[in-house]
């Protein structure tokens, strides 16, 4: 892909992957960018690289702004594979007078790729490196999205280069955010929230509020993945903002896996409840919907309610593995509960409901488990449960 100038020699030298379908368990239906931005200045610097089979494309796209011999520095504002991949064949080919990370940057790079020799220089919050008439000030965030995480902020651009935050995995011709569909592009960034760093909230909001108080003055936020957000990077911080905070709405989602038609059901009668006391409900069957994208509906559901068939004496495989998942990325606040369809022994209802005490969820109910097949009475208690979760739900507004 051409490079682009992002702001006056500032450029997008990155690299666009149309094909990848699966991010370490996120589904990535509509492909990733790793985004490198070279700045050119008395010094040539150029902010993270690209994953190993990508190196080619960073080249290409250095080659049309600079001979890559020409950079100085190569600065590292996150070690993980899909930024630092081509870091070994990068630093090989422009010899940097400086290699410039964090210090967890210089344990994690070490712990990669095992080069004492390459020329670490360690910065820490607050510190400068001036490349002319840019200076670039950086900002460690640590576990946004690793230890070693960093943003780099270019005051004369008021330019924003922000790692893994802002990001989004979608594989676009377009650079900029008011170049696509903006309903999209705000799911893609909801869903990479949701699946990256909903667990790391707390971290987001103080983060939030150190931008606010070091008064940054930002007009374009350049994250590593996605769209650069240049017509108002505001509105993105304020999503930030609200998904950290947890924010919940009207909303239930009922996710469920099923063995023979029972649990649905049973799910399509708590959902019907559910809808008649007022809240808009989403229903997700595991064996046709991918653990992350229900996750991204789980980020602004105010309910969780959870179904599995009894297997082997516990809950269908897909089922363990979404509460496995939904554990790992710490959602609060949540109401929660759980039903399901047995045969004879019928343990799955008790095993989700203690999983969602242990995930701190408001569990409101003990539960519905049925024999088998549900009668129209069972159908009715599960309209009933859908009710009571439902009048909770829009009691908290
Ligand atoms: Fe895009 Fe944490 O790497």
């Amino acid at each position: 892909m051409k490079s682009t100038e992002i702001k006056p020699n500032v450029h997008w030298v990155g690299a666009i992957d149309w094909n990848i379908r699966d991010f370490h368990g996120y589904s990535t239906y509509k492909g990733t960018t790793y985004n490198s931005f070279l700045v050119k200045d008395e010094k040539i610097a150029l902010f993270d690289t690209v994953k190993k089979p990508f190196l080619s494309d960073l080249v290409h796209g250095i080659r049309q702004v600079v001979d890559p011999i020409k950079i100085d520095y190569l600065i590292v504002n996150h070690v993980e594979m899909d930024h630092s991949g081509a870091i070994p064949e990068i630093i090989e080919l422009i010899k940097p007078e400086k290699v410039i990370c964090s210090e967890m940057g210089k344990k994690a790079l070490l712990e990669h790729f095992h080069r004492e020799d390459w020329p670490f220089e360690v910065v820490k919050s607050g510190q400068t490196l001036s490349l002319g008439s840019k200076t670039v000030h950086f900002l460690e965030t640590r576990m946004l999205h690793w230890p070693d995480s960093m943003f780099s902020y270019i005051a004369e651009d008021r330019l924003l280069i922000s790692s893994d935050a802002f990001g989004q995995h979608w594989a676009t011709s377009e650079r900029f955010d008011d170049e696509v569909d903006q309903p999209e592009l705000f799911a893609h960034a909801a869903k990479y929230y949701a699946n990256i760093l909903l667990l790391y909230s707390p971290l987001v909001q103080k983060l939030l509020g150190s931008v606010q108080k070091m008064g940054l003055d930002i007009d374009m936020i350049a994250p590593d993945h996605g769209l650069i957000w240049r017509s108002n990077p505001s509105k993105i911080i304020q999503a930030y903002d609200t998904w950290s905070q947890q924010q919940t709405t009207r909303k239930a989602v009922i996710v469920y896996d099923t063995m023979w038609q029972s649990t649905e059901l049973m799910a399509k009668a708590i959902g019907a409840g559910l809808a008649d006391a007022g809240v808009s409900v989403k229903l997700y069957n595991l064996k046709v919907n991918h653990r992350s994208d229900v996750m991204a509906q789980i980020l602004d559901a105010r309910a969780v309610i959870f179904g599995s068939s009894t297997l082997n004496n516990g809950m269908l495989p897909t089922v363990a593995d979404m509460l496995c998942y939904v554990k790992g990325l710490r959602p609060v606040g949540r109401i929660g509960a759980a039903f399901g369809s047995y045969g004879w022994s019928g343990e799955a209802v008790k095993l989700i409901t203690q999983a969602l005490e242990e995930m701190k969820f408001e569990v409101l109910d003990p539960g519905i488990r049925v024999k088998f097949a549900p009668t129209h009475e069972d159908l009715k208690r599960c309209g009933e449960l859908g009710h009571k979760i439902g009048h909770a739900v829009m009691e908290q507004g």
